[in-house]
């Protein structure tokens, strides 16, 4: 029911605004995230580069060095804040937009998103998706990194009821894709993708169907 997605999602902005000043823990606690963050130098991050639901800025600097500008947009002010104090670069601006209400203002050539997808549900996946394609430059790609489905494993990363330290708790959507069921999901929904496991994760490239990948 809508009503109940869009209580469901409006708590998922919450638990990340209660969650900002605890979230860069799991980049010091987890190795494979932090090496996973160098995976930016092998994308082919370029142009004008939109960042959505950037967080804490983990990933806003390795764009920025890649790239002419980077657009990094949440939609928590609390890990904005976070964010601007880390990626100090020139080239770099931040806006607060909740994605699912959004259509960007212009195009780019690059769009990025790391961990965000899995927080989609599947009933806004098309949705989500068309807001990507509206936000890409004739020959621009989507890029995309997140859980995959190896992280059922980690309770603390597949649940969809999640605890703050403080003992509060909230409901998130949590979808783990696998890489053939997204690709074909993908191609229903007009995108050829080409989207690889590494190890606990998966890293993906899309294009509107109409331009093939390279
Ligand atoms: C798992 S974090 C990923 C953050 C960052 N991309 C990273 O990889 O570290 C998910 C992010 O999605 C943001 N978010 C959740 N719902 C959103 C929405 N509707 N619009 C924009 N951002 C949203 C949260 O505030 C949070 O920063």
């Amino acid at each position: 029911m809508a009503a109940d997605e869009d209580a469901l999602l409006a708590e998922q902005i919450a638990y990340y605004r209660a969650r900002a000043p605890e979230y860069d823990r799991v980049y010091a606690k987890r190795e494979d995230l932090r090496e996973l963050l160098t995976q930016a130098d092998d994308l082919p991050i370029a142009g004008d580069v939109l960042e959505l639901a950037c967080g804490t800025g983990q990933w806003t600097g390795a764009l920025a060095a890649r790239a002419r500008s980077v657009t990094a947009v949440d939609a928590s002010p609390e890990v904005l804040g976070i964010a601007r104090a880390r990626a100090t670069s020139p080239n770099v601006r931040f806006d607060q937009v909740d994605v699912f209400q959004w259509r960007p203002p212009r195009r780019y050539d690059t769009v990025f998103f790391a961990f965000f997808l899995s927080h989609v549900p599947p009933s806004r996946l098309g949705d989500f998706w068309d807001t990507v394609a509206a936000a890409l430059a004739p020959h621009g790609k989507a890029i995309f990194i997140d859980e995959g489905p190896a992280a059922v494993a980690r309770e603390e990363v597949a649940s969809d009821v999640r605890r703050l330290e403080d003992g509060s708790q909230y409901r998130i959507v949590k979808v783990l894709h696998e890489p053939g069921e997204l690709t074909g999901e993908l191609a229903a929904l007009g995108w050829s993708a080409d989207i690889r496991l590494r190890e606990e994760f998966i890293i993906g490239t899309a294009k509107p169907r109409s331009v093939p990948v390279i």
